[in-house]
């Protein structure tokens, strides 16, 4: 079959790979009908993970079932499926808590799997024709057969639950106003969860005037950090309070003003941005060992964190890979009352020998590439 193949910073090469097979009872294979391009595939892309040359790229999966294990239970041939980027086993001490992001049996690393990505475990990423899926029965979320909202579907596999996830660390209530750094993909979804929930107020910081005008399009506010310091244009726009919550939807590769590198940059504008004893959802990525980093304690993953003002504020924070199995089903049933429509940040549909001009274009976050839908089924 065809597939994305990493080789090295700013390299991937669309070529021929073995066909995956059953190799445990509980798997099943896919057919991929949509899989998308992430901003965390682009840390791999650029170098700035422990990717090895060789890796078939994609954890943001969905198609239609074509082999089944001898000890899958529920999924049939042909069921159309949302696969979550974790990897989760359903039956460890973390995935019974829901915590499916941090499964322990499926990653000899650390806590928590995915598709086709650095250090999660040895599963082979979906930008591909087909898609080995181990536990089915547990990983595999049903969707109405056809072909109808194939776009809003495509975003179950990760951003529209990470999204979530980050209003649901930061506790995001009705009424409230809430921060997200990072007008991508994943903090579109965020801005969009918040209004969902009934946010009153909901501010989105980017430099990318694409991105910000899509915020603007679901209704929050718009906040060009180029044009000046994002905390004191909320702050400004709050009466100098700042906002109840905050998402971090950048991670540790944050650009100055000046399109510097800063690790600490988003965590620490949140610390001033959110009210004391405000919350933080942090679902940006940050990683304990960062090859490319600017300087040496952040090659360990050590950042300058205001630690100081966090405590002085009384805020608490919460962190890392969203649970997607604890939100898909809700989130689908949402899509299919019409009552969410998250494909809205879906701006091209390519075929997968179009995939290494879409990492170039999207890495220099060009207008128009903002989400990214790979189709190799097509
Ligand atoms: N926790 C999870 O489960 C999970 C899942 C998916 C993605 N992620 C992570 O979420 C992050 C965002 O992913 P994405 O797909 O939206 O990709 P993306 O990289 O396209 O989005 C990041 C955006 O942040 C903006 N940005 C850079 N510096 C900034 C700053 N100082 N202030 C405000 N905005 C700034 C960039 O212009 C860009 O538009 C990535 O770090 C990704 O790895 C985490
Ligand atoms: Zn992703
Ligand atoms: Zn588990």
């Amino acid at each position: 079959m065809r597939a994305v193949v990493y080789h090295g910073a700013n390299n991937v090469t669309v070529e021929n790979v073995e066909d995956p097979r059953i190799e445990d009872p509980n798997d099943v294979i896919l057919k991929i009908t949509s899989t998308a391009i992430c901003g965390s595939d682009l840390h791999m892309y650029e170098g700035r993970t422990k990717a090895q040359p060789g890796m078939v790229f994609g954890h943001e999966n969905m198609g239609i079932v074509t082999e089944v294990g001898p000890g899958v239970a529920r999924v049939r041939k042909g069921d159309r499926v949302s696969i979550p980027f974790n990897v989760a086993c359903g039956f460890c001490k973390n995935c019974f808590a829901g915590n499916t992001g941090f499964c322990l049996t499926v990653n000899p690393n650390f806590a928590g799997g995915a598709y086709g990505y650095a250090a999660m475990g040895p599963y082979r990423g979906g930008q591909a024709e087909y898609l080995r899926v181990p536990f089915a029965d547990f990983n595999c979320l049903a969707l109405p057969p056809g072909d109808e909202l194939e776009d809003d579907f495509a975003m179950l596999a990760d951003i529209f639950p990470t999204g979530y996830h980050g209003t649901a660390l930061a506790d995001v209530r009705p009424g409230e106003s809430v921060a997200v750094m990072g007008g991508g993909p994943v903090g579109l979804m965020a801005a969009y969860s918040a209004m969902l929930i009934g946010a009153a107020k909901v501010f989105v910081v980017d430099r990318v005037p694409g991105r910000l005008r899509l915020a603007e399009s679901i209704g929050a506010i718009p906040i060009d950090f180029s044009k000046g310091d994002p905390v004191m244009q909320i702050l400004d726009q709050t009466n100098g309070d700042g906002t109840d919550k905050g998402v971090d939807a950048v991670g540790y590769q944050a650009h100055g003003t000046g399109g510097e590198e800063q690790p600490a940059l988003v965590l620490n504008s949140l610390v001033e941005i959110v009210r004391a004893t405000g919350r933080i959802g942090v679902v940006g990525l940050y990683l304990p060992s960062d090859p490319g980093a600017p300087d040496e304690h952040s090659r360990h993953g050590e950042l300058l964190f205001k630690a100081g003002k966090f405590f002085e504020k009384g805020q608490r924070m919460g962190t890392g890979q969203a649970n997607v199995k604890a939100y898909n089903q809700q989130l689908r049933d949402l899509i299919i009352a019409g009552r969410a429509k998250p494909g809205f940040v879906v701006s091209k549909r390519l075929s997968l020998e179009e995939a290494p001009d879409a990492y170039a274009r999207f890495d220099r976050r060009e207008d128009g590439y903002s989400k990214v839908v790979l189709k190799p089924a097509a």
